[in-house]
């Protein structure tokens, strides 16, 4: 049984104060009755407060970026040591507006998710495709391809401490999700080709869905056998939207 999670990627929003209340709020909503992972992905600068904020509580908190090398000689840029150092249990990698912004590419991604390991926290790697790839039954290769270079350089056993996000690039920020067996062939592809080389591994690791979530469609997609959970955007910047996220994804007894 695999234990659902829900992951709350801030983007670049919040101050100091806005982020505060959205925690308080998410505190009192919480309950560890939902037998789910709960982990909320502030901007690099607000990491601290914000730990500090839910010491002692079942909320961890991760980054949403780090740097593949160092730490060294790399002005601006962040080391996954200095994550770990503060106390960072999760680091995003490969979040599609990484690829497409930043430039990131499947080989730089995948020395990230290396990084993330080497640093003993746990990569959640995000795949997905254009809806131009989609259009062209591009799918499958193309969140293979991504998967592909993560496995090559670090090997399916890393797959053991990892999460897997499928978030098509046409579903993120745009209100248009993917309709549920949409999501469930997808997360079936990855789980598959993983399990050719580890059925074992594939048979544990979390797969989340991420790409226009919220309170009215999480339910459905959670339902699906190869669905672990879901990366949250924009509605986990609501307190409400999100505690009824996190509930659509609430074992139930
Ligand atoms: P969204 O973003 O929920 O706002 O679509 C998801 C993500 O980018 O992780």
């Amino acid at each position: 049984m695999r234990r659902p999670m829900v992951a709350g990627n801030w983007k670049m929003h919040g101050t100091r104060a806005s982020n505060k209340l959205l925690v308080d709020e998410l505190q009192q909503r919480m309950t560890d009755d939902w037998g789910i992972d709960v982990v909320v992905f502030p901007p690099y600068v607000y990491l601290t407060e914000v730990m500090r904020q839910v010491e002692g509580d079942s909320i961890a908190v991760g980054a949403q970026n780090v740097c593949a090398e160092g730490p060294g000689a790399f002005t601006g840029e962040v080391a996954a040591a200095m994550l770990a150092d503060i106390g960072c249990t999760h680091v995003l990698v490969g979040h599609s507006e990484r690829r497409r912004l930043y430039g990131e590419d499947d080989a730089l991604v995948a020395r990230k998710f290396a990084a993330v390991l080497a640093a003993r926290m746990t990569p959640i790697l995000c795949v997905g495709e254009t809806l131009d790839e989609r259009d062209a039954n591009q799918t499958d290769a193309v969140v293979s391809r991504q998967l592909d270079a993560v496995l090559r350089m670090s090997g399916v056993k890393s797959l053991a401490k990892a999460i897997v996000a499928y978030e098509p690039v046409w579903a993120i920020g745009t209100g248009r999700n993917a309709t549920p067996a949409q999501a469930q062939t997808v997360h079936a592809v990855l789980r598959s080709r993983i399990a050719a080389q580890d059925a074992n591994i594939a048979g544990l690791l979390r797969i989340l869905y991420g790409g226009s979530v919220k309170a009215a469609n999480a339910a459905e997609l959670f339902a699906n056998p190869d669905v672990d959970g879901g990366l949250i955007g924009g509605a986990s910047l609501s307190a409400d939207e999100f505690e009824r996220i996190c509930a659509a994804a609430a074992v139930q007894p």
